[in-house]
C-alpha cells in the first residue's frame, strides 16, 4: 500500500524544522561574540549518545584541549543543542569557584515562584536543603568524629584483608574492583545505617544489592520522578562512597604496574605501623606523606568526577569583553554539583556578562592532564605532589574535589577511607597485574563516575609482617 503523500510531507517538514532548530541553537555563541568550538554534529561537541565510545567526560576533555590549543581563556561549546560555558584559565576558574561564588549559587528562584511554582518550590527546596544539609552534615566530618569513625574503617577493612588472603591462597586473579566496592559499601552501611560489615560474608547482602540497583537506575536514561528524588539523595550519598572505591581501585592498578612506587609506599606504611606499636591509627594515616602524594596523583590522573559543573545563578560578564549570555532552563549535563540561576555574572577583565542560567562546565580531567601543568601527563608519578613540584604549578590546576564553598564535604572522610584501605592492603600483600591486564585503561563510557569498564584483575601475594 502506498504511503500517502501527506505523511511524507509531514515527515519532511518535521525534519526541516528540527534541522532549523539545531542550526538556531548552535548559533548561540557566535551571536554573542564568545570564542566557541564549531559543533561537529547535531550532538554539538559531544559524542553520539546512541553509540558512546569514550563517553561525554572525554568530549569535555577534548573541548578543553581544543580551546587551550587556541590559547583561549574560556570558550563556548554545545552539549547537544545546549550552550555550555567552559573556563580554561585557572584564574577564571578560581573566580567562578570561590571569589564570585554568589553568582554560581542557586538562590534566586524565589523570584520565579509566580511563573513556575512547582519548579521554584522544588529548586528552592534544593537550595535551602543544600544550606541546611551543609550545616547539619559539616559536624559529621570534624576531626573528633573522624577519629571515632576510624574504628569503623578498621572493622570493615579486616574482613577485606581476610577475604583477599583467602583468595590468594588459591592463586586466583582477584577482582579488586568488586572487593573494594564491598569494603566501601560496608562502611556506608555501618556509618550511616548502623549495619554490620557483612558484604564479604554474603556478597549478595541486601544492602550491597540495593547499592547496585540504585546505581543502575542512576546510570540509565529514565527521567527522574518526584518520588525518586528521595532515592537520589541516598544515591548521592552512595556516590560519595563510589568515588572512594574507584580511587582505591585505580590506585591499586597503578601500584601493580609500578612496583617501585608500591615498594616505596609500603616502606612508609610499615614505618608508621611500627611507630604506632604495629597498629594502624588515625594519626598514623595522617603522618603518611608519600601516601598523600600517591593518592593525589591517582586523583589527578583519574578524577572520580571528571567534570565540575556550575550554573550561573547571577548574570556573569566575561572580563575584557562585551558578551552577555541568556537564561537556560534545563538540567545540567551531569547531575553533580549543579547550580541554579540567580544573578548575572560579569566575567572579570572582560565586558562579557553570563546571564543567569548559563551552565558552566569545568573539565578537571582536561586540566589535570594538561601538559603545561603536568608534563608527560599519562605517567603516574607521585613526585608531582612534592612541595617543590607543587610550587611550580598555578593554583586551581588540581580540582578532584572542586573548590570554594561547595568543595566536596566528604573530602577528608573520603581520603581517610581510601588511605586506610591502601595501608591495610599494602601492609599485607604484594600486588601484581592479573593475567591479561592492560596498563592502559578502557573507561566505561556510560558511567558518570570515572570507572574502568569491566573487572580490575590483580594478583596478591601474602607478605609476612
Ligand atoms: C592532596 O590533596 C588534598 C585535597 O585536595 C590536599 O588537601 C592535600 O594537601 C594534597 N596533598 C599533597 C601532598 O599535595
Ligand atoms: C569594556 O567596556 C568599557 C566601556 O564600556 C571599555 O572602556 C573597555 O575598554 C572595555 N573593555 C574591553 C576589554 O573590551
Ligand atoms: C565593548 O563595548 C564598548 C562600548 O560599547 C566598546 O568601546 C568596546 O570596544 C567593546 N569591546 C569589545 C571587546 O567588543
Ligand atoms: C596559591 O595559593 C596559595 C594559598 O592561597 C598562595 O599562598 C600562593 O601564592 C598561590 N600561588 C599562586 C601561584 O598564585
Amino acid at each position: 500500500m502506498a504511503i500517502p503523500f501527506a505523511v511524507y510531507a509531514t515527515i519532511i517538514a518535521i525534519v526541516i524544522l528540527l534541522m532549523l532548530y539545531v542550526k538556531y541553537s548552535h548559533s548561540y555563541w557566535s551571536k554573542r561574540g564568545v570564542p566557541y568550538l564549531e559543533p561537529t554534529s547535531i550532538f554539538g561537541n559531544m559524542e553520539n549518545p546512541f553509540n558512546l565510545k569514550v563517553g561525554h567526560m572525554f568530549s569535555f576533555k577534548r573541548c578543553y584541549e581544543e580551546l587551550k590549543k587556541r590559547k583561549e581563556r574560556f570558550g563556548g561549546i554545545y552539549f547537544f543543542t545546549e550552550p555550555i560555558f567552559m573556563p580554561i584559565d585557572p584564574d577564571l576558574i578560581k573566580s567562578i569557584l570561590t571569589k564570585d561564588f554568589p553568582h554560581f549559587h542557586g538562590r534566586g528562584f524565589v523570584h520565579n515562584e509566580k511563573h513556575d511554582p512547582l519548579a521554584a518550590h522544588l529548586l528552592n527546596l534544593e537550595g535551602e536543603k543544600w544550606k541546611t544539609m551543609r550545616i547539619k552534615v559539616t559536624p559529621t566530618f570534624t576531626s573528633g568524629k573522624m577519629k571515632y569513625m576510624f574504628q569503623t574503617l578498621l572493622d570493615c577493612g579486616n574482613p577485606m584483608i581476610d577475604h583477599v588472603s583467602h583468595l590468594c591462597e588459591k592463586e586466583q586473579n582477584i577482582d579488586i574492583k568488586e572487593i573494594v566496592a564491598c569494603y566501601t559499601t560496608d562502611i556506608i552501611g555501618s556509618c550511616a545505617f548502623g549495619l554490620e560489615c557483612n558484604s564479604f560474608k554474603d556478597p549478595n547482602a541486601e544492602f550491597r544489592l540495593y547499592g547496585r540497583k540504585e546505581k543502575a537506575k542512576a546510570e540509565g536514561t529514565e527521567p527522574l520522578t518526584i518520588e525518586e528524588i528521595a532515592a537520589q539523595a541516598f544515591l548521592f550519598f552512595v556516590a560519595g562512597f563510589e568515588t572512594s572505591s574507584t580511587t582505591i581501585t585505580f590506585c591499586l592498578h597503578e601500584l601493580a604496574f609500578n612496583q617501585d612506587i608500591q615498594d616505596k609506599l609500603r616502606e612508609e606504611i610499615r614505618e608508621v605501623y611500627q611507630k604506632h606499636n604495629g597498629k594502624l591509627t588515625y594519626d598514623g594515616i595522617m603522618e603518611m606523606k608519600y601516601m598523600d602524594q600517591v593518592v593525589n596523583e591517582t586523583l589527578r590522573k583519574y578524577p572520580p568526577l571528571p567534570i565540575l559543573n556550575r550554573v550561573c545563578s547571577i548574570d556573569y560578564k566575561i572580563p575584557d569583553t562585551n558578551i552577555t549570555l541568556e537564561t537556560l532552563r534545563k538540567y545540567p549535563p551531569l547531575p553533580i554539583l549543579n547550580r541554579v540561576c540567580s544573578i548575572d555574572y560579569k566575567i572579570p577583565d572582560t565586558n562579557i556578562t553570563l546571564p543567569k542560567g548559563t551552565k558552566v562546565v569545568i573539565s578537571n580531567l582536561g586540566i589535570q592532564t594538561d601538559e603545561e601543568y603536568y608534563p608527560d601527563p599519562m605517567t603516574f608519578s607521585p613526585e608531582r605532589f612534592s612541595e617543590e613540584n607543587k610550587a611550580t604549578r598555578p593554583n586551581y590546576t588540581f580540582l578532584p574535589f572542586g573548590e570554594g564553598p561547595r568543595v566536596c564535604i566528604g573530602l577528608r572522610f573520603g581520603m581517610m577511607q581510601t588511605k586506610t584501605a591502601l595501608a591495610m592492603l599494602l601492609n599485607n600483600f604484594k600486588l601484581t597485574p592479573g593475567d591479561n591486564e592492560n596498563y592502559n585503561i578502557c573507561f566505561d563510557p556510560k558511567s558518570f563516575i570515572l570507572q574502568k569498564k569491566g573487572k580490575v584483575l590483580l594478583k596478591a601475594e601474602e607478605l609476612c609482617a
